[in-house]
């Protein structure tokens, strides 16, 4: 019988009980009337005299553990209904914390605003991308150190396919398959092979243009460009355009905007010039239009192409690149009202 009561001892310890109902049909088979602990009461009486002290005390032992454990499920059971009865469903709902938009983004978003109400469509391309529409039908020597390993990410094994290095490869696709007039602009994720720096990064974003049509001038790409940096940072910046060399425009120019921390009079942001450069640009070279299927001598065209990192900190004067990588969301959720 000790044994009996030990196992029973055990059997107890491991009760368990979801709800009130539960705990109270427990007590009643152990506790109860007709139930175990009163069953061995009822036994006791055969027990032998020399035995009676040590099963008389067992006994009382899992009776009392019984209705300890069988209170402490109720108490259990009580206060999860009491949790339940404490929610006011009528309350209303704490607003859900919405996230913000990446300073990127919104860049992003914003430039390609500006030259949508110009009549720029949206084009887009794979960031893995192949020799063709990267460099060579851009007009790219086969010797263009642009082509070096310095600079670009090549997929180990396919030495012609690279993650492309500027969105130039998405002008490339959209002249493949469409004949002038053409405006697109095309932004996107660029790869670089470059050591992480405050300055430098291996990815960041551009955003191209390019304009193909008949008598298509540089007058009409500097009066965009004007347009552009008039919109984006205010209708008193000044451009300034400087002659420059990209494989696929000629004549090509880098164009400064009048900085807007100092209007112009020098500061240490422009290094004391008055001038900040944020983009390249130039008028399509012939060869990069015949190489893509578009008659040089019917057709002219201008591109540009700027970095998104650059004209955010420009606008944001974020010190360090890396930050836009990070996601540190002390750092993201201060562009919440620039959304
Ligand atoms: N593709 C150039 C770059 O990545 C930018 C550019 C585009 C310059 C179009 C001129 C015209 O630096």
């Amino acid at each position: 019988m000790i044994a009996k009561i030990q196992g029973l001892l055990e059997e107890v310890e491991k009760l368990q009980a979801a709800t009130k109902e539960e705990a109270e049909a427990l007590r009643i088979k152990y506790l109860g009337k007709k139930g175990i602990v009163n069953d061995l009461m009822a036994d006791f009486r055969n027990v032998p005299a020399e035995m009676k002290k040590e099963v008389g005390m067992k006994l009382n032992e899992l009776k009392n553990k019984a209705q300890e454990k069988i209170n402490a499920l109720k108490d259990a059971a009580d206060a999860k209904d009491n949790v339940a009865d404490d929610i006011d469903l009528t309350r209303t709902p704490y607003p859900i914390a919405l996230g913000t938009r990446h300073p990127i983004t919104i860049v992003k978003n914003e430039i390609v605003d500006i030259f949508s109400r110009l009549s720029f469509t949206l084009a887009e391309g794979p960031e893995i991308e192949d020799d063709w529409h990267v460099y060579s039908s851009m007009n790219f020597a086969d010797d263009h150190p642009a082509r070096d390993m310095q600079d670009t990410f090549f997929v180990e094994a396919h030495p012609d396919i690279v993650l492309r290095s500027h969105t130039s490869s998405v002008q490339a696709r959209v002249m493949e398959r469409q004949q002038p007039p053409i405006r697109v602009i095309c932004p996107g994720r660029v790869y670089r092979n470059e050591a992480i720096s405050a300055r430098a990064h291996c990815f960041f974003h551009q955003v191209e243009g390019l304009y193909v049509d008949r008598n298509v001038s540089f007058t009409d790409l500097k009066q965009v460009l004007l347009l552009f940096a008039q919109e984006m940072f205010g209708k008193e910046t000044k451009i300034r355009l400087r002659p420059s060399y990209f494989p696929f425009t000629e004549p090509s120019a880098e164009m400064d905007i009048s900085c807007d921390i100092c209007g112009g009079k020098g500061c240490s942001f422009c290094k004391h010039t008055g001038w900040v450069e944020i983009l390249g640009c130039g008028m399509v070279d012939p060869a990069v239009l015949d190489a893509n299927g578009i008659d040089s001598k019917v057709y002219t065209g201008y591109a540009f192409g700027m970095g998104i990192e650059r004209i955010t900190n420009l606008k944001y004067k974020v010190k360090d690149l890396r930050m836009f990588s990070e996601n540190d969301t002390r750092f993201l959720e201060e562009f919440k009202s620039a959304n």
